[in-house]
């Protein structure tokens, strides 16, 4: 048998913006996980257990562009596999589903880490993170690899896609992937609205907005590229106080975009009221999660007003240059 496991995410800054080329800010979310085991089965085939999401089926009955499917055989052609041996693979996660908290990208890293490892062929990983890219395609559209990098790094990463302009792979191809220091750690909480939005609509939507007015758009995402550098300075240097301004200018662009909602409005606007040093919507938006800064004095005041308006689950988390 063999196991792994795979942190959710938050998107601290940039979301959207780094789809154009952008750095943007995440930090892993320990509390909350995707879980696959593979064990060898009674039965032919390979079976994919997945409770969660109602899936229990046999891999050559799924479709090729079925996320889960497709990861599972990118592995098995990466481990020069072409008969498959009899397997359960089961997964199953606590991140919220389609939620901005990267629960794609923790299930492929889980099945990709837990897979090679049946096979005693434990992938590197930038092969785990590569891999997972593929599987995001499918849930996304045209991710910009974020996801995939943190939850397989889990930790705090800088990122800048690959074939952007300002980005460059740190080995001349891939994205620009940076792990920046946490001077002084500081306390997010996230609340969760309880609408599941998908990405990969609210990415074609921004798109679409770019695609009728590029100038006006480059603008938008040149002053949120200006706010991650503002954040990643700060966080660096230990002035946390300076990342709660920057997360609203932050989120005042995101609704310039189109992806916030009344829900998540609703959540920023209760957590500041409660005293949050700042507050924004992160990930793709329209529904999912909001995080806010917090002082430890102000956390249970936050918690408490986000979940009187509406949050139907709360998080904290704290990030430190290495979580464990
Ligand atoms: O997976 P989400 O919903 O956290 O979105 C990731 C961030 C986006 O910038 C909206 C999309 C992307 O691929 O970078």
């Amino acid at each position: 048998m063999s196991s792994a496991s795979a942190p959710g995410k938050v998107v601290l800054f940039g979301e959207h913006a780094v789809v154009y080329g952008r750095p943007a800010l995440a930090v892993p979310v320990a509390q909350v996980h995707a879980d696959v085991e593979v064990s060898e089965s009674a039965d032919a085939g390979v079976w994919i257990d997945a409770p969660d999401i109602d899936l229990y089926t046999e891999l050559s009955t799924v479709p090729p562009d079925q996320p889960i499917a497709s990861v599972i055989r990118n592995v098995f052609q990466n481990l020069g596999i072409s008969t498959f041996p009899p397997l359960t693979i089961r997964i199953t996660s606590t991140i919220p589903l389609a939620s901005g908290m990267g629960s794609g990208a923790a299930v492929s890293v889980a099945i990709i880490r837990a897979l090679s490892c049946m096979f005693d062929r434990p992938f590197p990983d930038e092969t785990v993170s590569a891999l997972a890219f593929e599987a995001e395609k499918f849930y996304h559209g045209t991710p910009s690899g974020i996801d995939n990098t943190v939850v397989t790094f889990a930790r705090p990463v800088y990122f800048i896609k690959s074939n952007s302009p300002i980005g460059r792979g740190n080995r001349g191809e891939g994205p620009f992937i940076e792990t920046f220091q946490v001077k002084k750690p500081f306390t997010i909480v996230i609340g969760d609205t309880g609408v599941p939005a998908s990405t990969k609509e609210s990415v074609g939507d921004v798109r679409r907005l770019w695609q009728a007015d590029p100038p006006r758009w480059e603008k938008v995402f040149d002053a949120v590229g200006d706010i991650v550098q503002q954040a990643r300075r700060a966080i660096e240097v230990g002035e946390v106080d300076v990342l709660g301004p920057l997360m609203d200018a932050n989120h005042a662009l995101l609704q310039e975009m189109t992806v916030s909602s009344p829900e998540l409005d609703q959540l920023v606007a209760a957590a500041r009221s409660a005293g949050a040093l700042g507050a924004k919507l992160s990930g793709g938006g329209r529904g999912g999660n909001m995080i806010a800064l917090v002082t430890l004095e102000k956390r249970e005041q936050v918690e408490a007003l986000l979940r009187a308006a509406g949050a139907r689950r709360v998080l904290v988390t704290t990030v430190e240059s290495c979580q464990t």
